[in-house]
C-alpha cells in the first residue's frame, strides 16, 4: 500500500475520465435525474444507480468518503456537516432504549452533554470513569453497555486511552469501542488498527487543516457505517458537496501537515518545559509524561497538541494569551496557524471549577494547537509572550 503523502495526494481521486480533470468535480446537485421509472424503483431499493438525492449521498462525498476510510483503514466512511453530527448519529446508531453507554472523564465539552443530558432522554444510561484507568473501566462494564467511547490524547490535558486493551474491554461484554481521533489525525493514530470499531474525528480540524470547514466523520465496517449512513439519512447531518472539496484539497496536504506539526510541536513542548516560568507541559513526546511509553507504542508521531501550565494567576494567563504575535487566540485547532486558547475561560468555562480542577485544568493552563509556522518564530514569540506576565 501506498505511503501516507502519496495517499493524501492521489487516493480515490483518479483523473476524470471525461474531461481529464485532475481534481475532483464538485457535484453541487440536490438530486440526480432518471430517464426511466423502473431506475427509480432499483436505484431506491440501493441497487443499480448510486446517486437519489444528496442527502442520502452525493458524488463528491462520496469521494471524500473512500479516501478518508483509505486513511484510518476502515472499509467505509460517512461524512457529516459538523464533528458533533458525526458523534450524534454515531450514538443513535448503536444505542437503544435501555443500553447503558461508558465514558471517560475527560470528554470534549458537547460529547459529554450529549451522554450525560441528551441521552438519558431516550432511556440510554452512562457511566463516567478516570480517562487513565483501564481497572474502573472494567469495573464500569454492564451487560447491557453497548457503546465504550474515549477520545486520546483528551483535550486539553493531553491524557491516553490505551486503544488495544479498551478495544478488548468494550468486546469482552460486545460492546463496541467508538474513538474520538480527532487529536491525533490519522496520520498519528489508528484506532481501527488497534482494535476500535469506530473512528470519529471533526473533520474541521487536522483532515480539512484550513480553519475555513465545518465538518466531520465516522470510519469502520461496511456494515457498522452502513448502520451510520442509515440513520444520517433519517436525521439529516449529511455534508455538502463544497465543503467535501474543500476538505478533499485539505487532505492533499495532510501527511506534510501533521508531520511538519508533530516536529514543531515537540520543539515547542521542550522549549516551554525549560522555561522557569512555566510549571508544567502536556505534551505525550516528552519523557516527562507518564504515558510516554504507550505514546510510543499506539502513536506514529505524538501529534501538534499541547499544553501548558504557567506558574503565574487566571489574569496573567490570559495577558500572555494577548500578547503573543504570530499565535492567535481563538477556539478549535488543527489548522494551518497557531492557535492558543485558556479553557479555563473558552473551551471548559460553562464547568464548575472544582470539576475542572479534578481533571487537571487549571485557571492558569494554555492550550496550544501548533501550526506550520517557522517554529524559530513560534518559540520567539512564545519567549516574549511569557516574559510579560
Ligand atoms: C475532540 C473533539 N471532538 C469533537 C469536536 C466537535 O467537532 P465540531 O466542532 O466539528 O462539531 C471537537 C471540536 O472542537 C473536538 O475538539
Amino acid at each position: 500500500m501506498d505511503g501516507d503523502s502519496t495517499r493524501s495526494v492521489h487516493e480515490a481521486e483518479p483523473i476524470d475520465e471525461k474531461t481529464g480533470s485532475v481534481t475532483v468535480p464538485i457535484y453541487q446537485s440536490s438530486t440526480f435525474g432518471f430517464k426511466k421509472a423502473s431506475e427509480v424503483v432499483r436505484a431506491v431499493r440501493g441497487q443499480g444507480k448510486s446517486y437519489v438525492y444528496s442527502r442520502w449521498s452525493n458524488p463528491t462525498v462520496a469521494i471524500l468518503e473512500a479516501k478518508l476510510a483509505s486513511f484510518e483503514d476502515a472499509e467505509d466512511s460517512a461524512f457529516f456537516a459538523s464533528g458533533m453530527a458525526a458523534i450524534s448519529t454515531a450514538f443513535l446508531a448503536f444505542v437503544e432504549e435501555g443500553s447503558h453507554v461508558l465514558a471517560i472523564r475527560d470528554l470534549y465539552g458537547e460529547s459529554y452533554r450529549l451522554i450525560h443530558e441528551f441521552l438519558p432522554l431516550f432511556g440510554v444510561k452512562s457511566t463516567l470513569v478516570e480517562t487513565e484507568s483501564l481497572t474502573q473501566m472494567k469495573k464500569g462494564l454492564r451487560k447491557n453497555t453497548k457503546v465504550v467511547y474515549v477520545e486520546s490524547p483528551t483535550n486539553p490535558t493531553l491524557k491516553l486511552v490505551d486503544i488495544r486493551r479498551a478495544a478488548k474491554l468494550a468486546h469482552s461484554v460486545n460492546a463496541m469501542l467508538l474513538v474520538d481521533n480527532t487529536f491525533a489525525s490519522p496520520i498519528n493514530q489508528k484506532p481501527l488498527q488497534l482494535g476500535a470499531d469506530i473512528t470519529l474525528h471533526s473533520a474541521t480540524k487536522y483532515l480539512n487543516g484550513h480553519a475555513d470547514v465545518i465538518a466531520g466523520v465516522a470510519a469502520g465496517s461496511a456494515k457498522a457505517i452502513g448502520r451510520v449512513k442509515h440513520v444520517r439519512r433519517i436525521l439529516g447531518g449529511t455534508l455538502d458537496p463544497h465543503a467535501a472539496w474543500l476538505i478533499l484539497r485539505g487532505m492533499k496536504t495532510m501527511s506534510l501537515r501533521v508531520r511538519a506539526q508533530n516536529q514543531s510541536a515537540q520543539r515547542l513542548a521542550e522549549f516551554l518545559s525549560k522555561n522557569k516560568r512555566v510549571m508544567r507541559v502536556n505534551y505525550p513526546g516528552l519523557r516527562t509524561h507518564p504515558q510516554h511509553g504507550l505514546a510510543g507504542r499506539q502513536m506514529k508521531g505524538f501529534g501538534g497538541m499541547l499544553s501548558f501550565e504557567i506558574n503565574g494567576t487566571k489574569r496573567q494567563a490570559m495577558r500572555l494569551t494577548e500578547s503573543l504575535r504570530t499565535a492567535t487566540l481563538a477556539g478549535s485547532l488543527g489548522g494551518v496557524e497557531t492557535l492558543v486558547a485558556q479553557p479555563a475561560t473558552l473551551s471548559h468555562a460553562q464547568m464548575s471549577p472544582e470539576d475542572r480542577l479534578r481533571t487537571g485544568i487549571s485557571d492558569s493552563l494554555i492550550r496550544v494547537s501548533v501550526g506550520i509556522e517557522d517554529v524559530e518564530d513560534l518559540i520567539r514569540d512564545f519567549e516574549q509572550g511569557l516574559s510579560k506576565i
